[in-house]
């Protein structure tokens, strides 16, 4: 990543760019799940496919960093901001169609929209994302699933807009996914996903929907914000057990606090910062690291700059 100092003449483009809306100095406190985070130098919201592919390209020409900023449920952007563009796919990539089993939507479509849509079309397959918050293409980045199903279980193909532009559809034997992760091409912008999914009977679903989301309210704290799961699981464990383990569950630092329901999970009790959470999560890798030698790697992405010195 270069600097990221934004050179008049680049701004000025992004500003005039066909299709596409800019935002100067977004504060990603407002964007995120986790309700924290400094300013963004640049929010762009194309609002279609040659928007988006210019928008790339240019950044791209210019070495300028850029992030896809799904709908901010999985990220923890650091206080002091970071010198990049997030691109926004909600505004241009949310539309959803049926072509027999297949069900193609944007990157952009939230998860329990596309759910919705599913169940209207009594197509079974998807019932496992009930209660996850997010878009189809951050789904699909970070093959988002819980032990009732993921993403690669579905996916039948890929749509990207790739660095220089260009367009690309990847079929299921050409995308890498592994838990939590799809590896793809660098600086690649998942722009939509296709699904294969089987009719089933819209009762039979809504029931298994109804009983994922009533485990999900039993077990996870949904009353405050957060980012999901902040660790991954260690083979053949569970980061939650560990972290309640090492005496953690319940400990606060600032409004940031390991949550008392589940100790995988990190909640805002009001104004925390993003500093809080990271002590909190390095706090955590520490303690169960010495007493368990396991080491907890993060699930949430975090950006950003750190402060100096305050
Ligand atoms: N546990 C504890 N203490 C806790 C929390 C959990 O001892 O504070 C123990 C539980 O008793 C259980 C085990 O840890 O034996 C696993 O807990 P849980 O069933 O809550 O599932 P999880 O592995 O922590 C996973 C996903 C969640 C998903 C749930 C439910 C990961 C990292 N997390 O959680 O996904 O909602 O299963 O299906 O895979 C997310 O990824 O953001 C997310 C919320």
């Amino acid at each position: 990543m270069k600097t990221g100092v934004m050179d008049p003449e680049l701004r000025k483009e992004l500003q005039h760019l066909d299709g596409v809306k800019a935002e100067w100095d977004v504060t990603m406190a407002g964007h995120t799940s986790l309700r924290v985070g400094g300013p963004v130098s640049c929010l762009l919201r194309p609002l279609n496919l040659a928007g988006l592919q210019t928008a790339v390209q240019v950044l791209n020409q210019n070495n300028y960093p850029y992030f896809i900023l799904g709908r901010g449920t999985n990220l923890l952007v650091q206080d002091a901001g970071i010198k990049a563009v997030a691109i926004s796919l909600e505004e241009g990539f949310s539309q959803v169609e049926r072509n027999d089993g297949k069900v193609k939507a944007g990157a952009g479509l939230r998860l329990s929209r596309l759910l919705r849509f599913c169940l209207q079309q009594n197509l079974s397959g998807l019932e496992f994302i009930a209660g996850i918050p997010g878009s189809v293409g951050g789904a699909l980045r970070m093959n988002a699933g819980t032990p009732a199903g993921e993403m690669a279980d579905v996916c039948e193909a890929a749509h990207l807009v790739l660095a220089d532009g260009a367009l690309a559809r990847l079929d299921r034997t050409r995308l890498p996914f592994s838990y939590r992760r799809l590896d793809l091409p660098p600086a690649a912008v998942v722009v939509g996903a296709e699904f294969l999914l089987t009719v089933s009977s819209r009762e039979h679903m809504r029931q298994r929907i109804r009983s994922l989301l009533k485990a999900r309210k039993d077990k996870q704290p949904w009353r405050l914000p957060s980012a999901g799961s902040v660790f991954k699981n260690p083979p053949g464990d569970f980061a939650g057990r560990l972290i309640e383990a090492v005496g953690l569950k319940g400990v606060r630092i600032g409004d940031a606090q390991i949550s008392p329901k589940h100790a995988n999970f990190i909640v805002n009790r009001g104004q925390a910062r993003a500093r809080d959470i990271l002590a909190l999560i390095h706090l955590a890798q520490q303690k169960v690291s010495q007493e368990f030698g396991v080491h907890l790697e993060l699930e949430i992405e975090v950006v950003g700059n750190h402060h100096n010195g305050s």
